[in-house]
């Protein structure tokens, strides 16, 4: 049976500040993820708090924080059969140092902090994080 998902992807500043952009939107067209729509933006540091709030009580929120807002990101929905898992296969490990050969993190994450993409972790928060980039 057919599950068609939406999902939202994060480029973080360390992928757009080396130019990475591209080379990831390829891999998502080679998957099967469609860009149905992306925009290039640079978040407050406020802004980058509310989207990050489930992380609130993480020792690592303010720097989180701090981090997303440091440069521009790109943020995209991507659309693809169970978009949800398949991109979070693709990704990797949160720590690129954990990642699979060939995942995203893998291939051009720096850090735990600066891994590069950012992606849903779940349907329910997948429309929570869509909707806070893209709303009408
Ligand atoms: P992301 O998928 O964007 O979701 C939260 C981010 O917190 C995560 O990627 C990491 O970049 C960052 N982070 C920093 N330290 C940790 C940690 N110890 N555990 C999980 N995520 C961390």
């Amino acid at each position: 049976m057919s599950n068609l998902e939406q999902t939202l992807s994060i480029i973080k500043p360390d992928a757009v500040e080396r130019n990475l952009t591209e080379e990831i939107k390829k891999i998502f067209n080679k998957n099967s993820l469609n860009i149905k729509d992306s925009k290039k933006l640079h978040v407050t540091k406020d802004e980058a708090a509310e989207f990050y709030r489930v992380h609130q009580s993480k020792p690592f929120y303010n720097d989180l924080c701090a981090y997303l807002s440091s440069g521009p990101i790109v943020v995209m929905i991507l659309e693809g059969e169970n978009a949800i898992s398949t991109y979070r296969k693709l990704m990797g490990a949160t720590d690129p140092k954990d990642a699979e050969e060939n995942t995203i993190r893998k291939l051009y994450g720096l850090s735990i902090d600066k891994n590069s993409v950012h992606g849903s972790d779940s349907l329910e928060n997948a429309k929570k994080e869509i909707n806070f980039f893209f709303k009408n």
